[in-house]
């Protein structure tokens, strides 16, 4: 910054924005441009979104809103969508700017509420919105971090109602991470929120290397050009292939393959000097068996001084657990790879172990985390290296390929800034790790941001109290959902519009003077839809046809293999019977050669020909054997090849073909010496016309749609008595109060007393089936804690089936089923029972269930709970049943449960 106009630029600056720089100077680095212009943006009164990699620095800018702030003698609240990011959060702003100017509100924390600062959950604050909080007054700035959650399938749409709701005063400050549609997001937030500035930032702060390990072989992803496969590493793992099952050349390499040995991996790694790192395992399971690996193998990665200090900060960190619990959270096994810098991290530790593994790695005392994508979001812990052991993930129901936005969200944990030069993407080659795919991923910049928004019964409720049923549609109409669809709808508009113009220019090319050519060509069309329609039908006939033929095959029977490279006689060694639609049986050729035929080499059904006797012991992998079976395949007598006539068209049988075909030839167009070339007309505006009715039906699907959808759910809410056209009844302001998924359905049991007389553990037990929610099927016994709880329950469950059905009348989305599988632990922990006896209670019963998942659920049971315990009853006197919903979420809030909570 030497020339005069820079430094008069540099001075200028300064004397615009002088809140800025004594801001700026706070820092220890030079800011970024991007954090520059973001924050001078800010300082100028504009609202702004940040969308820049992981790990750049958009936190700063969020610092820049509170500074602002506090600076003015206003507010400003700074909401993450995670607790431990909003604890971690608050501690930070505490440091910077003591206790008392900072608060937190979370559903486990309420410190300090009236502070100027305060760091609170998303959901928290779309509360305090609904609710009319006097909280929001002199409220000058909102941080939204993360603000791409918005398209968090389940819990999106409370960024959107905050978006939509906050004071129009108020200047938002929205930090996300890389998005490929960052402007179309900017546009949006303009239209709700008036005047946003965009800084769309795409470097990322530290380079990333792609890397491909195969065998212990580290390779660049990339080939000296930067963009295309490392032709090394192409090399490499062909010849690799052909190693693998020599036999089997490029058939099933799979079956020589074994996964690398994780310590093998890590040590490879150390020496390149490429800890620590955090292996990606798409699996809870997986990651804890990773790390035993390690320790049965005798790994450490630590200094004798290091161990005592983990130790020490272990200790620390689970100071509050009663001692008797430690054993069945697996404390030791657990010390004993921390103290070898080795950790697993995902949802089902307990939050005090998540947070000290966090603390340890980022202290460079733990060097190898094993972790599943939780990591990934959100928590500041970057690594110097990221391993992908596999490509695809389990979803739940099945292995889904890793999108370009995960791949890119994934590996953006490599590389810290400020300590590593360069961060380092590790994918480990596995015959399904194509290179090529990895480097498509690599380098794919789309992941757009979708809304998720669509309207609740509480959402409903709580805008129509506000703002009445009109001007509460109208404010759906503003979310990004409807923002994206009609966009959409923009530019199928105008592609009708083309279309439209098109077609008249086909339907003048195709006039014939003889008559009316569409009524012809319609003939035409249908005489070649019904042809086709019969010739698909053939094709599956025939197809089981051949599967039957297949099936029926004994080993022994001798078959012709009609073409193909296997073509010839065959013997069936292994019929390959088992139930399903694709027979692939395991055969000898004449030519020797022995393996799975399938369907494929099958036109027509197959015959026996006849039969060889196999040996009992036959053995296909043994070459002699091969060699004496098929010299008797040879010698056996069969038919030669028969010239199948050609099958007749089964369309000349069918009846209104022939219709179809008079019709046709009396058509006055049918004489039309220009016939042909009118057909093709015709053709391309038929093909043209069906192309423009989808797009019309598309629109129709899309337009209003979330008004619609508002329309169903405030008319069911008016049958049941929660509105009154512009009115909430008591009962919906109740509702009202019930933040949960099944909104609705809690409210309707606390309506119809279905829980009252129930003591505070039977509650929890029946409240529990409201929250808990199984990710894989649970067979679970139907034994339940007390005679209430079944009666309970058993109501509940009708109640639910009851409003499922009216739902599905009105094409709304069924409300979730109560699902039984923490019944047994939350009625256990609210009799006080220790962790132990808890988690052993629901594995009776069948379910498992981890302690980080026991915890987790019993703060969701206790948030629910809490809701009904405060909910305002209709009848205007406090309920017994809320009595007990406190006096439940008291005992709940315990031991492993209460850690990390403000007691
Ligand atoms: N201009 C800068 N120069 C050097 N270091 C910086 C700069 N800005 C921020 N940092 C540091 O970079 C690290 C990451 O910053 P930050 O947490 O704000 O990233 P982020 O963009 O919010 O990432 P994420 O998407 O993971 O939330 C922090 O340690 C921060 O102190
Ligand atoms: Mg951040």
């Amino acid at each position: 910054m030497s020339a005069p106009a820079d430094r008069y630029a540099a001075a200028r600056r300064r004397m615009k924005h002088p809140e800025f720089d004594r801001f700026r100077t706070g820092y220890p680095f030079e800011l970024d441009p991007f954090q520059i212009g973001a924050c001078e943006a800010l300082a100028d009164g504009h609202s702004v979104l940040v969308c820049a990699p992981t790990g750049s620095g958009k936190t700063v800018v969020g610092e820049f809103a509170v500074h602002l702030a506090l600076a003015s003698g206003q507010k400003c609240f700074y909401t993450t969508p995670i607790k431990a990011l909003s604890n971690q959060k608050f501690n930070d702003l505490v440091e910077r700017h003591g206790p008392d100017a900072v608060g937190l509100l979370t559903g486990d924390n309420v410190i300090n509420a009236g502070a100027p600062i305060v760091v609170m959950t998303t959901e928290v604050l779309r509360n305090m919105l609904y609710v009319g909080s006097t909280s929001i007054d002199g409220l000058a700035y909102v941080v939204m971090d993360e603000v791409h959650y918005l398209g968090d399938r389940f819990r999106g749409a409370v960024w959107e109602e905050v978006i939509i709701h906050l004071p129009a005063a108020v200047r938002l400050v929205s930090l996300s991470a890389t998005v490929s549609n960052a402007e179309e997001f900017g546009e949006w937030l303009v239209t709700v929120r008036g005047d946003t500035r965009v800084v769309v930032h795409e470097q990322r702060p530290v380079p990333l290397w792609q890397h491909m390990m195969v065998g212990n072989r580290l390779f660049d992803l990339f080939g000296g050009d930067g963009s295309t496969v490392n032709p090394e590493l192409k090399r490499h793992i062909t010849e690799r292939m052909r190693h693998l099952d020599p036999g089997l050349r490029g058939h099933r390499p799979t079956r020589g393959w074994r996964p690398p040995h994780r310590p093998d991996v890590i040590a490879r790694l150390d020496s390149e000097g490429l800890l620590p790192l955090i292996t990606f395992i798409f699996s809870r399971v997986g990651c804890d068996a990773a790390v035993r690996q390690c320790v049965l193998s005798g790994l450490w990665l630590t200094e004798p001084g290091e161990r005592d200090e983990i130790t020490t900060i272990v200790e620390q960190h689970i100071a509050a657990i009663p001692v008797e619990d430690l054993d069945v959270l697996g404390y030791w096994e657990w010390l004993d790879g921390l103290r070898r810098g080795v950790a697993a991290h995902h949802a089902g530790l307990i939050p005090a172990f998540k947070e000290t593994v966090e603390e340890l790695f980022v202290r460079g005392l733990v060097r190898v985390v094993f972790a599943t994508e939780t990591l990934a979001l959100g928590i500041n812990m970057p690594a110097r290296s990221v391993v992908l052991e596999r490509m695809s993930k389990f979803n739940g129901d099945t292995h889904a390929d890793i999108t370009p936005g995960e791949y890119t969200q994934l590996t953006g944990r490599a590389g810290r800034r400020g300590i590593d030069i360069e961060g380092h993407a590790v994918v480990l080659w596995s015959p399904e790790a194509d290179p090529g795919r990895v480097a498509g991923l690599a380098s794919t910049r789309t992941y757009p941001l979708r809304s998720s928004f669509r309207p609740s019964y509480n959402m409903a409720v709580n805008l129509v109290g506000q703002l009445g049923r009109l001007a509460a549609r109208e404010l759906l109409e503003l979310s990004f959902a409807q923002f994206q669809a009609d966009r959409s709808v923009g530019g199928l508009a105008k592609q009708i519009r083309r279309s439209e113009d098109t077609l008249r220019e086909y339907a003048a090319q195709m006039v014939c003077d003889r008559g009316d050519f569409a009524e012809y060509a319609a003939l035409r069309r249908e005489l070649s839809d019904r042809e086709a329609g019969l010739a698909r039908e053939g094709a599956r006939t025939r197809r089981g046809a051949v599967v039957a033929s297949l099936e029926a095959l004994r080993p022994g029977d001798v078959i012709r293999v009609p073409g193909g490279r296997r073509a010839g006689l065959a013997v069936v060694l292994d019929p390959d019977v088992r139930p399903h639609d694709d027979p692939r049986p395991l055969v000898l050729t004449e030519a020797r050669w022995a393996g799975r035929l399938s369907l494929t080499d099958f036109p027509t059904s197959v015959e026996p020909l006849g039969t060889v006797r196999i040996p009992k012991t036959f053995n296909h992998r043994s070459p002699q054997e091969r060699r004496d079976l098929a010299s008797r395949l040879r010698a056996l007598d069969v038919p030669p090849p028969e010239r199948r006539a050609r099958r007749a068209a089964p369309a000349a049988e069918d009846g209104q073909i022939a219709t179809l075909r008079a019709a046709i030839r009396a058509h006055p167009c049918h004489q039309c010496p220009d016939r042909e070339a009118h057909a093709r007309w015709a053709e391309r505006y038929q093909r043209l016309e069906r192309e423009t009715a989808a797009l019309h039906r598309r629109i129709e699907g899309r337009t209003n749609s979330l008004g619609r959808t508002f329309d169903r759910i405030c008319a069911l809410l008016d049958d049941r008595g929660y509105l009154a056209g512009d009115e909430t009844t008591p009962a919906g302001r109740q509702l009202a109060r019930i933040w949960s998924e099944s909104d609705l359905l809690v409210a309707e049991c606390l309506r119809a007393g279905v829980w009252d007389g129930l003591d505070a553990a039977e509650l929890a037990a029946v409240v529990s089936t409201l929250v808990y929610e199984s990710r894989r099927d649970e067979s679970i016994s139907d034994r339940m804690p007390t005679a209430a709880v079944r009666d309970a329950l058993a109501a509940t469950t009708r109640i639910w089936a009851e409003l499922a059905d009216s739902e599905e009348d009105r094409s709304l989305p069924r409300t979730r089923e109560p699902q039984l599988g923490f019944v047994w632990a939350a009625y256990r922990w609210t009799q006080r029972d220790g962790l132990d006896r808890v988690l052993t209670s629901a594995n009776e019963v069948g379910v498992e269930l981890s302690a980080g998942d026991f915890v987790r659920w019993c703060k969701q049971l206790l948030d629910l709970l809490e809701q009904i315990a405060v909910a305002p009853s209709p009848s205007g006197v406090q309920a017994p049943v809320a009595v007990q919903a406190r006096a439940a979420a008291r005992i709940i809030r315990r031991g492993v449960v209460a850690q990390g909570m403000f007691p």
